[in-house]
């Protein structure tokens, strides 16, 4: 899942995990040891308790000095990518968006697939359990309505049941963004996660979109499968950092 992870954004508050948390919240995509002082001021400045940082892994120095900094590793994503040529087969299951009516079946279906999900909340043991599941839900239910969060939710259909959603998002740089991707845990392995990721390249080949990113945990071997199985390569990979600021 994209958090929107692999763009340089600035660090800012976050409002999705401080309503769920109850805790004052910000994020940063730390790209060199230069931009660690400006990060570490803003949450000063901004009362920040929790900061979500991530870095790339490709220059280990600016993990090991947010390792100095008091950082703790919570999670490491793997990025893929696939270009829009030679697209496969559309799926034979039915795929359709989701519509305004569709936001408590989304939400169902992230409540069963993320139960307990191997990501960075779940890692982080100061966070509560039963908040880490319902930010989820929470994000996913967001998603059918909130324009900065998805522009499309796709949603798989089998014997006659919502059985999984793929939130997407265009990038400024042209790619769709596959940000939220889950089936419920009794259909899984059945290749619907991979029909939906094909129907989410159709989708961004109808945007005239370049390509498609994904992202995911390491850790998570059932989503990288799928996306390997229609096409997609890996592309990059960056380490998730919690600090909290009232352990200084
Ligand atoms: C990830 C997820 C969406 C995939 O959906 P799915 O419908 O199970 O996926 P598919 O059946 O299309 O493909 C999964 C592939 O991974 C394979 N797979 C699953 N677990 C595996 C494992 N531990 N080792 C190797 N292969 C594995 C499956 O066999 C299948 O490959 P196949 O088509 O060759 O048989 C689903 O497992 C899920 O919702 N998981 C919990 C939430 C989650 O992880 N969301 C994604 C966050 S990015």
């Amino acid at each position: 899942m994209t958090e929107q992870c692999f763009r340089p954004v600035p660090v800012a508050l976050s409002p999705l995990e401080e309503a769920r948390f109850g805790i004052r919240t910000a994020r940063a995509m730390v790209l060199s040891m230069d931009d660690l002082p400006q990060v570490m001021d803003f949450c000063h400045a901004e009362n920040v308790r929790l900061l979500i940082s991530r870095c790339s892994t490709r220059d280990l120095s600016v993990a090991q000095a947010m390792e100095r900094f008091g950082f703790s590793l919570m999670d490491t994503l793997v990025c893929f990518r696939r270009t829009l040529e030679n697209l496969p087969e559309r799926p034979d299951v039915t795929v359709r968006p989701a519509t305004g009516a569709d936001i408590e079946t989304v939400r169902a279906i992230a409540r069963a697939a993320f139960h307990g999900y191997d990501g960075h909340y779940h890692a982080d043991p100061r966070l509560d359990r039963a908040a880490c599941d319902d930010l989820y839900e929470d994000w996913a239910a967001r998603s059918c309505t909130l324009a900065d969060l998805a522009d499309e939710v796709l949603l798989a259909e089998v014997d006659g049941e919502s059985a999984g959603f793929l939130t997407l998002k265009a990038l400024e740089d042209g790619d769709a963004d596959g940000r939220l991707y889950a089936v419920v845990p009794h259909a899984q392995g059945r290749g619907i996660g991979q029909a939906l990721v094909r129907e989410g390249l159709y989708w961004s080949q109808a945007e005239a979109l370049l390509g498609m990113v994904i992202s995911t945990q390491v850790t998570n071997i059932a989503s990288q499968v799928s996306w390997v199985r229609v096409g997609f390569a890996p592309h990059g990979s960056f380490y998730t950092f919690h600090k909290w600021f009232d352990e200084e």
